[in-house]
């Protein structure tokens, strides 16, 4: 079932389990998230990054994931939420196209300068009862590759995390502690070190989910001592997009083979795969039952 994205924290999740957050691009990847949700009996977030409104449409990309939530055969709750947008207008009209969460990302803003950018977000989110996530501090990725002790120097403050907070008056936030996005970690075999006392603090000071980004391979033993230090979110795409690609190359080995279908089909099961283990190690799988 469809439901709204604050639906799924009507309960505290005390640190015993974390929601995740799956980057879905097309029909295929969706139908993979959520039957995986289904199979572990799990609440999901589906999202869609401001890129994949531009490759897919926003009002597709959003009926795609409603009409797969809302079949009958879906009892879990599923959240669609807009991941990654900077621009404010496009994301009004994500709000207007009926998304229950949508994040604003002006983390590479000053912070006077995300506040207010946030701020005006939030303003027009909540006139429509939408949920807004916001970025304070910065992540690693692809295109801004910057060194560990760089990266650093922009992890998530707790203190101005509060203030950030109150001041916006955002429903979640996404904070820097030592993840990175993309294909990156894997190609150079990085192994990303999540600042585990700094989730502390930061929850210490904060009443709302705190979000953790960049996610893709980063060990079981870190995802439970996160889980247990206050992250409520956990956002993983690149390992959704790996499983996905190996799959279509595999079954596009066959010169003779022309049927989609037959091509796709093993790329929706390869997303599911990783969905059902992901939803084990988060601890979700099961927790349905309490919505
Ligand atoms: O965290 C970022 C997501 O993986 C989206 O990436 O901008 O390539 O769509 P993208
Ligand atoms: P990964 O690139 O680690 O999968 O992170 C995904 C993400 O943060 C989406 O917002
Ligand atoms: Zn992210």
């Amino acid at each position: 079932m469809l439901v709204h994205y604050k639906d799924l924290f009507k309960n505290n999740l005390s640190g015993r389990f974390a929601i995740p957050a799956f980057n879905s691009h097309n029909l295929e990847i969706t139908l993979g998230i959520i039957r995986a949700a289904v199979a572990k009996n799990a609440p999901v977030i589906v999202e869609a990054a401001a890129n994949t409104v531009k490759y897919a449409g926003l009002n597709n990309i959003y009926s795609i994931v409603a009409s797969v939530a809302r079949d009958p055969s879906v009892t879990v709750p599923v959240a669609l939420h807009l991941d990654h947008d900077k621009d404010p207008e496009e994301i009004a009209r994500a709000v207007d196209a009926g998304f229950s969460s949508v994040m604003i990302d002006a983390s590479h803003l000053p912070f006077e300068e995300n506040i207010v950018v946030t701020r005006k977000v939030v303003e027009y989110a909540h006139s429509k009862g939408v949920w807004v996530q916001a970025e304070l501090g910065r992540l690693r990725g692809n295109e801004d590759w910057v060194s560990v002790s760089e990266a650093e120097a922009l992890y998530t403050d707790p203190a101005e995390a509060e203030e950030f907070v109150r001041r916006t008056k955002v429903d979640t936030l996404a904070i820097a502690v030592g993840t990175l996005h993309g294909i990156i970690k894997f190609r150079e075999n990085i192994k990303p070190k999540i600042d585990i006392e700094r989730i502390k603090k930061i929850k210490e000071r904060l009443d709302i989910p705190l979000i953790l980004h960049g996610a893709s391979g980063i060990p079981a033993d870190q995802i439970d001592a996160a889980i247990a230090a206050g992250i409520c979110v956990i956002n993983i795409d690149t390992e959704l997009r790996m499983a996905f690609s190996q799959a279509v190359r595999e079954a596009v080995k066959d010169e003779n083979e022309i049927d989609p279908r037959k091509i796709l089909k093993p790329a929706v099961d390869a997303v599911q795969k990783v969905c059902e283990f992901k939803l084990e190690e988060f601890h979700t799988a099961g927790k349905a039952n309490e919505y």
